[in-house]
């Protein structure tokens, strides 16, 4: 190979369709289809609904991709495919995608893992990762704290949610306040209009909770008192005060998840904190994680918004990684895994 890889990244754990290619460690395009609309009504992802989408939404993303990076399939060095963790259904559309391509152009395939490549991504925006960075991932599906001395091959858990995910709060309380679905972004935007006025609970950060939970989230207790103080008020006949809800529900989640993932930097002595998955796009958890990063003298990256909700430049990114170190592509029996864990950031090939 004369240049650096050329990969392809293929994503649909969830409701985006997203086709990213990227050269070495340089972002070509990042195209994306969402069904999230058809989910709205339901209040929450529907996987067949969502499995449909990602079929009707696979060649048009795909050439939207090519044409946008101004390659041709022929000019790819392989194909990088999230093959876990994530809706079954969904997982089967991207990789049985992958397996066509990478077969008929005769190509390596990369089964990747979803949560490794949202801490990849941050390679194709601010440049190579250092080693060990501390990963803080939160999404819909995942709130973890990660230890990563190499993202495509050492991947150490520190500790995740034990209950709701980060995002998935954020979309519970946005139901609870009449907000539409996905909540996130919603609360992140009526929030800006509030104040911080109620002291909602912080999950896991006392006495033996934390003793015994230490690196660890709960956000479905904080789910319950912002759902009974919004009861309460409704009850006793007063507006509930929307605006100051958000705010103060957001800090209580974005107060939680600073707090533990600069501990958990400095507890192990690492100088680089990086932020990924959907909810890294909240405006209130990027300015705060900036000022304790600044305090504690750690070095904070947290890729565009864009990059931070699922995408396929993410799956790109890490296959780019582990074509460039070398590390054995998957085989065509490669599995869709639903619950494929953090620790194996790619499936290289079973049969060899
Ligand atoms: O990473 P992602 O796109 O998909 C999963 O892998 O889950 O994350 C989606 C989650 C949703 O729960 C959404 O509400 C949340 O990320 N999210 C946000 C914001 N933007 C998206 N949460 C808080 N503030 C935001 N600005
Ligand atoms: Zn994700």
């Amino acid at each position: 190979m004369s240049e650096e890889p050329l990969v392809l990244g293929i994503e649909t754990s969830c409701d985006e369709t997203g086709v990213g290619v990227v050269r070495g460690e340089k972002l070509l395009v990042d195209a994306i289809a969402s069904s999230v609309d058809e989910h709205a009504r339901f209040g929450g992802v529907v996987p067949e609904v969502a499995s449909r989408a990602h079929v009707e939404a696979m060649i048009p993303t795909l050439e939207r991709a090519l044409t946008g990076a101004n390659v041709a399939l022929g000019d790819l060095d392989a194909i990088a495919v999230t093959c876990g963790p994530g809706l079954a259904g969904t997982l089967m559309v991207g990789v049985a995608a992958a397996k066509a391509l990478t077969l008929a152009l005769g190509i390596p395939l990369y089964g990747v893992n979803h949560l490794a490549a949202h801490v990849a991504v941050d390679i194709v925006e601010h440049g190579p990762l250092p080693e060990p960075v501390l990963a803080l991932l939160v999404s819909g599906g995942h709130s973890s704290l990660l230890l990563v001395p190499d993202v495509t091959d050492d991947v150490r858990p520190l500790g995740a949610t034990i209950d709701d995910a980060a995002g998935e709060a954020f979309d519970k309380v946005a139901r609870v306040l009449g907000l539409p679905f996905p909540g996130g972004p919603h609360i992140d935007r009526a929030a800006r209009e509030g104040q911080i006025t109620i002291d909602f609970p912080r999950g896991l950060t006392t006495g033996r909770d934390l003793e015994r939970h230490r690196f660890d989230f709960s956000f479905s207790g904080l789910k319950t008192a912002v759902a009974r103080w919004v009861e309460a008020e409704r009850q006793a006949g007063r507006d509930v005060p929307v605006a100051d809800v958000a705010a103060s529900f957001q800090e209580a989640v974005v107060d939680v998840l600073t707090r533990k993932a600069i501990r958990a930097a400095k507890e192990h002595g690492v100088a680089d904190l990086q932020i990924g998955g959907g909810v890294a796009a909240n405006s209130r958890l990027r300015a705060l994680a900036q000022d304790r990063a600044d305090a504690a003298g750690i070095r904070l990256r947290v890729p565009r918004p864009a990059l931070c909700t699922d995408n396929g430049a993410m799956v790109a990114a890490l296959g780019a990684q582990l074509v460039a170190k070398g590390r054995s592509p998957s085989g065509l029996d490669l599995p869709a895994d639903s619950s494929l864990p953090v620790t194996l950031a790619h499936v290289p090939d079973q049969i060899g």
